[in-house]
């Protein structure tokens, strides 16, 4: 079935939540175990220079698509982009700017992994223009490090975190917790001495066992065993208290800002704005003939340039997605936000309003809430449930 556009209320919506370009760079040094991200090992090297060539070429054919909009935020991703040439970053960021208006306040973010050789990177991004860093810290503790397959020790995460202070505007960092063996005591400290690095932003996930990577063939076979449900709850919790009492509280399930430093770009993603996503295996949600099309690119890093060097573009999957599928879409994103969602723009988007009797049940329940008639989100007690909640909600 052909896909219904959406009404005029909720594309100028969608435009307000700022547009954003995803790169992804899509190889790493080593593989983590508990990996499943689209990164891949290369240890003869990568021809950076083609890479580039063909990220420009990826570029230059959504730009075609996506017009006369104003870049608000870039975002360098992967796999492991301060492997990357900070000349090749600089080219990126170069051929966005020549084929859209950047906004002059533009977040310009890049992912790191913390070790020493990366760091020495750094001033070398800054000057290409990024201006906000996320680093890979995992974990402050060496034997968790080594158990989660990192390269770097903590101190050198600690030092790289110090030498990105000093270069970058705005720094966030990655922690994973709920990791084999941890406790409440133990976790509660770490995250106490991590809040005291903190900048303006920390990303706190729990480790989640993925199909398809080495833990999950050792959860298979008894040999790695993760906190179960009360615990894993008890380390959420205490993760929320000491986030909020440090003052960079929850703005989205995993993560904390202080009032202003959340992270631009993901949040263009959480309030279902528009996004071009380049590079192998990057997604992307763009607007055509009022349509939101869902598009992605071929995984495999070489297979996607060589699609780019003879089409112009790696793009293996679009869809254009249902008023129906939008919607849903709008609520599953949305809800992981602190400020939740508009209903008025889930009806503009779906056609009809959320449903009732999904809600009052909850609402009864003192899982969802309405800070505003307009808006709803998860409660507090919402919060950690948020999965069945969507399910609830969406399905
Ligand atoms: C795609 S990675 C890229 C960052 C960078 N390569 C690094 O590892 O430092 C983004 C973040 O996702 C998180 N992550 C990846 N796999 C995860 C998993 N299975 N469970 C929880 N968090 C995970 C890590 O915190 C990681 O920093
Ligand atoms: S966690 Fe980061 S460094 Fe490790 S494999 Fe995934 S993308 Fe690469």
């Amino acid at each position: 079935m052909a896909a219904l556009s959406e009404n005029d209320a909720a594309l100028a919506a969608r435009q307000d939540c700022g547009f954003a370009v995803y790169v992804h760079w899509p190889f790493c040094a080593a593989k983590c175990p508990y990996c499943d991200f689209n990164s891949h090992v290369r240890p003869g090297g990568v021809d950076e220079a083609r890479f580039m060539r063909a990220y420009r070429a990826e570029l230059r054919h959504m730009s075609e698509r996506m017009p006369g909009r104003t870049v608000t935020s870039i975002f360098f991703g992967g796999g492991t982009p301060s492997l990357m040439a900070p000349e090749t970053v600089a080219a990126v960021i170069h051929e966005i700017a020549a084929l859209w208006p950047l906004a002059g306040n533009a977040e310009i973010t890049l992912e790191a992994n913390p070790t020493s050789v990366e760091a020495d990177r750094f001033a070398g991004y800054r000057a290409a223009g990024v201006n906000r860093l996320s680093l890979g810290v995992q974990s402050l503790n060496d034997a968790d490090l080594k158990a989660l397959g990192r390269l770097h020790s903590a101190d050198e995460a600690v030092a790289a975190l110090e030498i990105a202070r000093a270069t970058f505007p705005r720094v966030s960092f990655d922690l994973i917790y709920a990791r084999p063996g941890q406790e409440v005591g133990p976790w509660a400290d770490e995250l106490s001495r991590a809040l005291k690095l903190a900048a303006d932003h920390l990303s706190a996930y729990q480790l989640t066992v993925e199909e398809d990577t080495p833990f999950f063939g050792l959860a298979a076979r008894g040999r790695l065993k993760t906190p179960g449900e009360d615990l894993a709850r008890a380390l959420y919790d205490v993760t929320q208290e000491l986030c909020e009492k440090a003052g960079l509280p929850a703005y989205e399930i995993s993560n904390h800002a202080v009032p202003g430093g959340e992270s631009r770009h993901n949040l263009t993603y959480w309030r279902g704005g528009d996004y071009v996503g380049v590079g192998a295996g990057a997604h992307g949600r763009v607007a055509e003939a009022g349509r939101r099309v869902a598009t992605e690119t071929l995984k495999k890093p070489e297979v996607w340039l060589e699609q780019v060097e003879r089409a112009g573009h790696g793009l293996v999957a679009e869809e254009a997605l249902s008023r129906g599928g939008a919607a849903r879409e709008y609520l599953i994103m949305g809800l992981r936000l602190r400020e939740g969602i508009s209903l008025s723009r889930y009806a503009a988007i779906a056609g009809m309003p959320l449903s009732d009797t999904r809600l009052c049940p909850l609402a009864d329940l003192g899982l969802v809430e309405q800070p505003t008639p307009d808006r709803l989100r998860a409660s507090r007690s919402g919060r950690p449930l948020l999965d069945s909640l969507i399910a609830a909600l969406a399905d």
